[in-house]
């Protein structure tokens, strides 16, 4: 049965839970391949992006992937995962822990995924170097799946991560950008890789070419709910809770859903107080605190979440012609997580 019933309004709970248990042969597959392919002759290459691996993080990307490969595998009849779906899926987990390593040196973060990070530890140079390192790892898996089109994708993913990074960049410190180009920056920084992962793997696991757009469209909503909810963190979550410390970007003066709506609706006193802890990067003890009773005056966390749970409409949407199954109810119940989470 497709059904467009299978909506919010379905008994799903919001929880990563089912997607994990569905995948959990795969990923333990897809890990030793991460495992092995971290190997290198030079020793800081595997002590340092084995520290972030080991961290292990939520594997969201990687397990998109593999729930596309399964839900192809599932319309195509083909009794095993093919090899090749352990190798896309670890080549999405090493682009995403690539730009990570890059991430945390320009935002100069020192906390991820509960443990200093790398470039705390090592410096900006190793771990721009060992970025770098992961993400040509990454192409390498890429071209062993043999597959031109699933190299496309990623290959495309990656140059529009580097392209929203580089737009988020020269968004910094202008609260009054457009919600537009926000959503741009989030849309190529976070959500076609994403998207990318869970059609790649579609498209390896023998799925339809229906199937493999509707897992893309759900990986790009998916996505942008995702880091819209990132956002909201920054500004309302604890640094314990998330395991990366909380007022990163509103002391990078990155430019983030919460507060292009506060400063939309803002007066001028809160106006100024933008300009100077955001445009002139002025920061005093106590500034976090007033931009967070800001948003919280405006209700600017509230209305992100908001724009997240559209996002999710749009992502349950995508899967509303797929056979209902009990991989759909995981990629429902991952998609309503991905608003809900803490961390
Ligand atoms: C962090 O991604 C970067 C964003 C896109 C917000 P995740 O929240 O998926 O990080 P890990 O892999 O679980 O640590
Ligand atoms: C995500 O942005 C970074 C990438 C997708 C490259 P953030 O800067 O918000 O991610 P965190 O908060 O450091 O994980
Ligand atoms: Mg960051
Ligand atoms: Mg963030």
């Amino acid at each position: 049965m497709t059904s467009d019933r299978m909506t919010k309004s379905n008994i799903e709970p919001p929880s990563l839970e089912a997607l994990l248990v569905l995948t959990k042969q795969a990923m333990a597959r897809t890990n030793d391949v991460i495992i092995e392919r971290l190997g290198s002759d030079v020793p800081l290459i595997p002590q340092l992006a084995g520290h972030l691996v080991a961290a292990g993080g939520k594997r969201m990307r990687p397990m998109l992937c593999l729930a596309g490969a399964l839900m192809g595998q599932r319309s195509s009849g083909t009794p095993d995962l093919p090899e090749a779906a352990h190798l896309l899926a670890a080549s999405v987990e090493f682009i995403h822990s690539a730009t990570l390593l890059h991430d945390d040196v320009i935002d100069m973060s020192d906390k991820r995924r509960g443990r200093d990070t790398a470039n705390a530890l090592w410096g900006n140079e190793a771990s721009v170097l060992v970025g770098d390192f992961l993400f040509a790892r990454a192409f390498q898996l890429m071209v062993l799946t043999g597959d031109i089109s699933v190299l496309d994708m990623l290959s495309t993913a990656s140059a529009r991560i580097t392209e929203g990074e580089i737009k988020q960049m020269s968004l910094a410190g202008e609260p009054a950008s457009p919600l537009e180009d926000y959503l741009e920056v989030i849309t190529n920084k976070t959500a076609i890789l994403f998207a990318a992962a869970a059609e790649s793997g579609c498209r390896v696991g023998g799925g339809t070419d229906s199937e493999c757009l509707a897992m893309h469209h759900y990986g790009l909503s998916l996505g942008r709910a995702f880091q819209i909810c990132d956002d909201t963190l920054d500004y309302a979550a604890t640094s314990d809770g998330m395991g990366k410390n909380a007022g990163d970007d509103f002391r990078d003066g990155k430019i983030t859903m919460p507060v292009i709506l506060a400063w939309r609706d803002g007066s001028a006193q809160e106006r100024a107080f933008w300009q100077r802890t955001q445009a002139e990067g002025n920061i005093n003890e106590g500034d976090f605190e007033e931009a967070v009773a800001i948003l919280s005056y405006h209700n600017a966390i509230e209305r992100s979440l908001a724009a997240a749970e559209q996002e999710i409409d749009l992502a349950l949407k995508s899967l509303s012609g797929l056979d209902d199954s009990a991989l759909k109810s995981a990629l429902i119940s991952a998609a309503l997580f991905s608003v809900k989470r803490s961390y």
